[in-house]
């Protein structure tokens, strides 16, 4: 075979390889992703981008983290960029949980977004993502946040928010 037919096989493989993924992201999880990598209009908690190590009380296995709130998340955060004490995060609030394998390698966006008039959302209007950066989606929003609501109502929460009680 000559190298132009390479290279037309090729490209072939690699466009059915991209359609497959597409196909695997779909509905409310592919709108939660598509979200979630924007990176633009995103304040930091504590304003600060550096990541941080996984608390002790994470249920997620990933030993780096930084979380990010879009511009309507980020009115409830309070001069130092915590999430003010008694928040009730305002419709079309998006919350970013960058999960990263390596210090150099993101892996995993956990996404909390507040959208009451989706059909995936749970009884407090939180609709709840956790995807891949590879596109595969690790616990699909029609669950409803099934695996993760539960930790995420433990004392000291701030509607659902865990950040404050764990990096002060
Ligand atoms: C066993 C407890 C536990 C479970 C289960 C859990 N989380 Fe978390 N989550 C935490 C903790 C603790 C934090 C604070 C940061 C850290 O240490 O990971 C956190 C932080 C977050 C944040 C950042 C916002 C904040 O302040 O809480 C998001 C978004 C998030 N989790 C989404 C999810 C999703 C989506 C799931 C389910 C697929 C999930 N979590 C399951 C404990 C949990």
């Amino acid at each position: 075979m000559n190298y132009f037919k390479k290279s037309l096989l090729l490209i072939f493989a690699l466009a059915l390889a991209s359609c497959s993924k597409e196909d695997q992201l779909k509905g409310t999880d592919k709108a939660l992703f598509e979200e979630a990598k924007a990176t633009t209009i995103f304040f930091y908690y504590k304003f600060n981008t550096s990541l941080l190590s996984k608390s002790a009380g994470s249920g997620h296995n990933f030993p780096y983290l930084r979380t990010r709130y879009n511009v309507t998340a980020a009115s409830q955060l309070d001069t130092l960029g915590k999430v003010k004490p008694g928040a009730v995060f305002p419709e079309g609030s998006l919350i970013v949980k960058e999960l990263y394998r390596t210090s150099t390698s993101l892996s995993r966006y956990a996404i909390l977004k507040k959208n009451s008039s989706s059909a995936d959302a749970d009884a407090n209007g939180w609709v709840w993502g956790y995807i891949d950066t590879d596109e595969s989606v690790a616990e699909p929003a029609k669950n409803k946040g099934a695996a993760c609501n539960g930790c995420h109502s433990q004392t000291d929460n701030i509607d659902y928010m865990l950040m404050n009680k764990y990096f002060q």
